[in-house]
């Protein structure tokens, strides 16, 4: 690979990025800007300069500019990240960006999130009970220790930002693979005491472009902004699809606070994944 050259001592930040327009491009050119560098400057800010100052037409996707809505991933010198999360500074003074890989490009930066999200409807994320009833018209509350929620809580914190379909080598060469965002959501609603869904989503996962299509390259997790470790979800996975789901019993609806849990505060909760930003 070509060593990198740039600018850094008189602040200046050289960006290569891969344009694409479908309306004139067979594939992907680069095109490089110089951009000033500001102090706490990230790759999403470096963007927005070049758009503002220099070429109006280069398209890219964002939104929160905090970590936390996932719009913004990109391939970033050799990794996937969220640009508006990513500091320049820790890019040395030429930076490539290119869209997510594993994801076609609908324009320059702007990845095809579609498959990602229709994987994720494909594996029904969302609670499923056999009390329909009580589901629709709820009486009271599913009671769930702080233990129970332990299990799952992690997982929850996907931005379905797709940095780890676009990280996974099983997703580069298969392309029915479902992929560890959407596989470790499965998890996160298996794992959910409040939840009877197993044998449902155990029909569109336990298959070979499912839980078993994972090599355990462990890459997604690597990848992940938020800490959700979706290769571990996977491999949990795997072992909810043979014994069954971490809790014995699904969440059963109490008429109050039971016993000992008057006070919520005093519950030992679990902590939240190390803050990405
Ligand atoms: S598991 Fe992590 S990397 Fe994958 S979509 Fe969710 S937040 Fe993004
Ligand atoms: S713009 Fe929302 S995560 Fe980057």
């Amino acid at each position: 690979m070509a060593k990198l050259t740039g600018d850094t001592e008189s602040g200046v930040l050289t960006l290569r990025v891969a344009r694409y327009n479908p309306e004139q491009d067979e594939a992907a050119r680069p095109q490089e800007w110089k951009v000033k560098i500001l102090p706490g400057m990230t790759v999403l800010d470096a963007l927005f300069a070049i758009k503002e100052e220099q070429d109006g037409s280069l398209a890219f996707r964002c939104s929160c500019r905090m970590g936390v809505c996932g719009s913004c991933g990109m391939f970033i010198n050799g990794k996937p990240r969220l640009a508006c999360n990513t500091q320049v500074s820790e890019l040395g003074s030429v930076v490539e960006v290119a869209p997510l890989p594993n994801h076609d490009a609908i324009k320059d930066l702007v990845p095809d999130l579609s498959l990602t999200f229709s994987r994720h409807r494909a594996v029904l994320p969302y609670l499923m009970r056999r009390d329909t009833a009580e589901m629709e018209s709820p009486t009271r509350e599913y009671h769930q220790t702080p233990e129970e929620l332990a299990r799952y809580v992690q997982f929850t914190y996907c931005l379905k930002c797709s940095l780890c379909l676009a990280a996974c080598p099983t997703a580069a060469t298969k392309e029915q693979f479902l992929g560890p965002q959407a596989l470790g959501q499965v998890y996160r609603y298996v794992a959910d005491s409040r939840d009877e869904g197993l044998a449902e989503r155990a029909g569109v996962v336990d298959a070979s472009h499912g839980v078993f299509g994972c090599h355990l390259a462990g890459a997604c997790s690597e990848a992940c902004p938020k800490g959700v470790d979706p290769a571990l979800a996977i491999q949990l996975l795997k072992r909810s699809l043979f014994s069954g789901p971490p809790h014995r019993s699904a969440a059963q609806v109490v008429p109050a606070f039971p016993e000992g849990h008057q006070t919520p505060e005093a519950a030992v909760r679990p902590k939240a994944p190390p803050p990405s930003v």
